[in-house]
């Protein structure tokens, strides 16, 4: 009645579309691209488009509930923020807003290990509503374990370990950018925050720098210092915790940067590392990029309480099967045993729904909101999370169904091609 419209666009599309055009071109490849060609990002949409909903009539729908448990809390719906890093990229209040936007509607938020914003920061702002931390395995036992500290001391009530990362997925987008945030000191605040890695820093810092064979040589060929250098420099400045003009002159922020680089993962990371995890820790460890039913059955056979189907929104391994696609295999495997998450394509509520049927307790959010981020800080993931729950609702309560526990994949068929040409 007062002409009043939504603040970003209420379908994913034009969502990503209104982002594209307010982001600087880096910002917009590193939160858009995948791994390789990208056809595992297309496959985790296609197996979407595979699925349809069947809905039932006359049926009373006018109560609804749409709430679900999860380790012990019950959460309005089966929807998660999932854990993305380095969105500073899009918004300078990046983490903050994103958790006073999921606390605002009382959906969990997963902390980023790339976070922009320390996690003690984004809990504050969040009172008693969920979160959880999400972990690479680094090189140093020592900065896990103070990790897993302070995501225990912040309130975090699940530790996911993200396994599919191990290395940073081939990302031509980014490389044909010749951009790497974290090499920017972006998304590195988990990390200069942290009371190990800063003595890890110091250490770096002080040591002698090792003499090499033909050093001199290669000094004289460095190249001359390029703008960009100059702006890589300050904005390690700035991701280093104390004055600018300070830190332009301290080795520190530099030496962050680097020892980071060499740290954040540890690819030799086995089964065996687990029970090392499992005893330092009691909160529920949730294990994220499982696509392998028989990883799944290891995963709780070695104390895991649960697992998130994804391929890291096809960031990682080009033509790695889709996430949804992976999924009731994995769900055949354990579904009875623990709970099954899901991520990698889930753009509305109707996805969200299918997802459950299948078989997932929940699905976590990736992309989308970070567009809503971009377009209008906190307001903007406000309105992109409340868009999926509202939609999850409707669509639920006109498939004929009145709580989620009624999801089944009875409720849906398998469909050759959903964007079949209609001649329209
Ligand atoms: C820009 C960006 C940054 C991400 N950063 C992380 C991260 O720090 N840790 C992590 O486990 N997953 C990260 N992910 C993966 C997401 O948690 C999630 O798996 C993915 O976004 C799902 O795909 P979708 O967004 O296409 O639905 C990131 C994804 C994007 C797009």
């Amino acid at each position: 009645m007062y002409g009043r419209l939504p603040r970003v666009p209420t379908v994913f599309g034009g969502l990503q579309r209104a982002a594209r055009r307010r982001l600087d071109a880096r910002a917009y490849a590193y939160v858009a691209g995948g791994a390789g060609e990208e056809a595992t990002q297309r496959a985790n949409r296609a197996a979407f488009d595979r699925w349809a909903i069947v809905p039932r009539v006359l049926r009373d729908v006018s109560v609804r509930d749409t709430s679900v448990e999860l380790f012990g809390r019950r959460l309005p719906a089966p929807v998660l923020l999932g854990p993305v890093g380095a969105l500073e990229l899009v918004h300078p209040e990046a983490d903050l807003a994103v958790a006073r936007a999921a606390a605002g509607l009382g959906v969990p938020m997963v902390f980023s290990n790339q976070a922009s914003v320390p996690m003690e920061t984004c809990a504050d702002a969040m009172g008693d509503s969920p979160r959880w931390f999400q972990m690479y395995w680094s090189t140093s036992d020592e900065l896990v374990e103070s990790l897993v500290g302070r995501a225990e001391a912040s309130g975090c009530e699940a530790l996911v370990v993200t396994l599919d990362t191990t290395m940073l997925g081939w990302r031509p987008r980014d490389l044909d950018l010749g951009h790497l945030p974290f090499a920017l000191g972006k998304g590195i605040a988990q990390y200069t925050s942290d009371p190990v890695f800063r003595r890890l820093v110091e250490a770096r810092a002080e040591a002698p720098a090792p003499v090499q064979p033909g050093a001199s040589a290669e000094r004289d060929r460095q190249p001359r210092p390029t703008l960009a250098a100059v702006r890589a420099l300050v904005g390690m400045a700035r991701a280093w915790p104390g004055p600018l003009l300070e830190n332009l002159r301290s080795p520190l922020p530099r030496a962050a940067v680097e020892t980071f680089l060499s740290i954040y993962s540890r690819p030799s990371i086995t089964w065996a590392d687990l029970a090392w995890l499992r005893s330092r820790t009691r909160l529920p460890i949730v294990l994220k990029g499982v696509l392998h039913p028989d990883d799944a059955r290891r995963a709780l056979d070695e104390g895991v309480d649960g697992v998130v189907v994804s391929t890291h929104g096809g960031r990682q391994v080009d033509r790695s099967i889709a996430a949804l696609d992976a999924l009731p295999g994995v769900v055949a495997a354990i579904g009875d045993r623990a709970p099954v998450l899901l991520d990698s394509g889930v753009r509305s509520g109707a996805d969200a729904l299918v997802a459950v049927a299948l078989g997932a307790r929940a699905v976590l959010l990736g992309r989308p909101f970070a567009w809503g981020l971009a377009l209008a800080g906190e307001e903007g993931v406000q309105q992109v999370v409340s868009d999926v729950l509202g939609e999850f609702d409707l669509t639920l309560g006109l498939a004929g169904l009145t709580s989620v526990s009624e999801l089944s994949p009875e409720i849906l068929r398998r469909v050759d091609r959903w964007d079949t040409p209609t001649g329209g």
